[in-house]
């Protein structure tokens, strides 16, 4: 199950870099299907891999997102559904890339530090179980590359809880 994070990973480019841990996910999750287990897991390996400001989980509880395992600062604990990035993601059913948050009305400020965010919804049953939520400290540093891979994850993560 283990398997290293190679340092030399810092290096390289950020496609490159989504493939190896999607590898490292697959390798640290196959044989484990607690979600808070994995979840946790992800947030550590997506946080040494790339340089975000904050990484994590909010679990759809009723009718809010609760926060779930991160890494980086102290987080909102609670988002209300249409609210925020987290909880319009949620709304939509669809990943919301925010370049510049201070440009988005609805963004909800946990850090001050955050300047841009992505945020991914994770499905089963074609409904929303929890958001994958990305920080970084620099304007615009998501692309479509990010969606991409982080939606591969999302289904990786969705797969191993739901099967
Ligand atoms: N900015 C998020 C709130 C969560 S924190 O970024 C960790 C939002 O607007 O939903």
């Amino acid at each position: 199950m283990e398997k290293e994070i190679n340092p030399e990973i810092l290096f390289w480019e950020k496609e490159e870099r989504y493939k190896e841990m999607l590898s490292i996910v697959r390798a640290v999750i196959e044989n484990e299907n607690d979600m808070i287990a994995n979840m946790a897991n992800v947030a550590a390996i997506l946080k040494e891999l790339f340089s975000f400001l904050w990484v994590g989980f909010y679990l759809v509880k009723e009718k809010e997102l609760v926060l779930g395992p991160f890494q980086g600062p102290l987080a909102c604990t609670r988002i209300q559904f249409g609210k925020g990035v987290c909880g319009t993601a949620w709304e939509k059913k669809e990943i919301l890339l925010v370049p510049d948050v201070n440009k988005f009305p609805e963004h909800i400020a946990c850090n001050s530090k955050s300047s841009s965010e992505i945020v991914v919804p994770l499905f089963h049953d074609k409904e929303v179980w929890a958001v994958l939520d990305i920080d970084s400290s620099e304007i615009d540093s998501f692309s479509p590359t990010d969606s991409l891979y982080l939606n591969k994850l999302g289904e990786l993560l969705s797969n191993q809880t739901f099967k």
